[in-house]
């Protein structure tokens, strides 16, 4: 029985022991006017740690729930209440939940990496759909009425039209984008079913550093454009493959929209708010800026930051990529008041790089 209320939600479920640890917040909606707290899932890896900084700076409580299999404790800062365990473990979830009086979810917990996904398939499944839904039921039965998920332009697989819109078609080229629409579809059921509105934010290529060098993109074995050249111009690495030069675009190299992560990060911060706004409805946007750079038109920016040439070698194109993959951004920049503070691939390269020499000085 789909639930309408949480009154009737948690009557229903009253008899269930399961979920008795939920039951002192079932029915106690958060205040419009109260910041509640928020659980962050991946709150210690690359964007959540961000996103965590962005909703401090707004004043909202947090709690990071990380199983640090890729994230860092030190990347959650002091004040923030840390839970070190895995999303698909339902009973830290729910006790999480209930201890920290959630109001609402920001779910970066996931696997990222494509070439990976196309390997172990079940562990893409696994990570980014079957724990998702493990979060999901405990994000219902606990009562959370909000919750924001990081989803992908992965989703729409080789974009038809570009910029790509919302409701372009959905044809994942690989589990990765396939492992995240099927969240997707899961949330837009839920939230038919029951007390509980969100938002999925579909990220294009997402790059950069926290402007105050305090978190950025850490996890070793980087294979992101901008994190590998800042890489190459710190010494970690000596060059940078360019993979296909026969694209069709301007120069011949691919072309994507790198949106700065701390822009993201403000993304979801406005997001929150809309959905406490108004709670009847849910949003599915894309997160870009709108425009796309190429490969060699980023790698000039990086050598422009560090006033060196990094040196440049050519493969073949990877398996699956694109052309060229932009964001038609109309959707969020008239559903949200975000606007894009740091839409400058300048900013972006230095931001990345003081960052990744932030890690050099720790010997990362
Ligand atoms: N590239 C290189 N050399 C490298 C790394 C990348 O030439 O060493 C090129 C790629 O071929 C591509 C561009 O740089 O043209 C960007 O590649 P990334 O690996 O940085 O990012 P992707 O566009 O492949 O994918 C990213 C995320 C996905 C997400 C996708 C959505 O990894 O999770 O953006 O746009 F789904």
């Amino acid at each position: 029985h789909p639930v309408s209320s949480p009154d009737r939600a948690f009557s229903y479920l009253r008899g269930w022991p399961g979920i008795a640890l939920c039951s002192t917040f079932a029915n106690k909606a958060p205040l419009m006017s109260e910041k509640f707290p928020i659980l962050v899932t991946g709150g210690a890896g690359y964007i959540g740690s961000h996103a965590v900084l962005a909703l401090r700076d707004a004043g909202w409580p947090v709690v990071v729930i990380d199983n640090l299999v890729t994230g860092f404790r030190w990347a959650v800062p002091e004040g923030v209440g840390f839970v070190e365990a895995d999303i698909g473990d339902a009973d830290a979830v729910s006790a999480a939940l209930t201890a920290h009086r959630i109001g609402a979810i920001m779910h970066f917990a996931g696997s990222v990496v494509v070439p990976e996904s196309v390997e172990n398939p079940l562990k893409y499944y696994r990570n980014n759909t079957a724990n998702s839904r493990t979060l999901l039921e405990a994000a219902v039965t606990c009562g959370v009425r909000h919750f924001i998920f990081s989803s992908t332009a992965a989703t729409y697989g080789i974009a038809e039209t570009v910029p790509v819109r919302e409701d372009s078609p959905k044809r994942p080229i690989n589990p990765y984008g396939m492992s995240k629409l099927m969240t997707e579809f899961m949330l837009a059921d839920v939230a038919a079913a029951h007390p509980i509105n969100y938002c999925a934010l579909r990220y294009f290529n997402v790059a950069g550093a926290d402007p105050q060098q305090r978190t950025g993109q850490s996890t070793a074995g980087a294979t992101h454009l901008i994190k590998v050249a800042v890489e190459a111009a710190t010494g970690k690495r000596d060059h940078v493959t360019i993979f296909g030069t026969d694209f069709a675009t301007p120069d011949g190299t691919g072309v994507r929209d790198y949106i700065h992560v701390s822009d993201l990060a403000a993304a979801h911060v406005h997001a929150l708010e809309k959905l406490i706004a108004d709670p009847a409805s849910s949003h599915t946007m894309n997160c870009g800026y709108g425009k796309g750079f190429s490969v060699s038109e980023v790698l000039d920016a990086v050598d422009r930051a560090t006033n060196l040439k990094i040196e440049r070698r050519f493969e073949g194109r990877r398996a699956g990529d694109p052309d060229a993959l932009i964001a038609d951004n109309s959707k969020i920049l008239a559903t949200l008041p975000w606007r894009p503070q740091r839409d400058n691939l300048d900013q972006m390269v230095q931001d990345a790089l003081a960052w990744e020499r932030v890690l050099a000085e720790r010997g990362k």
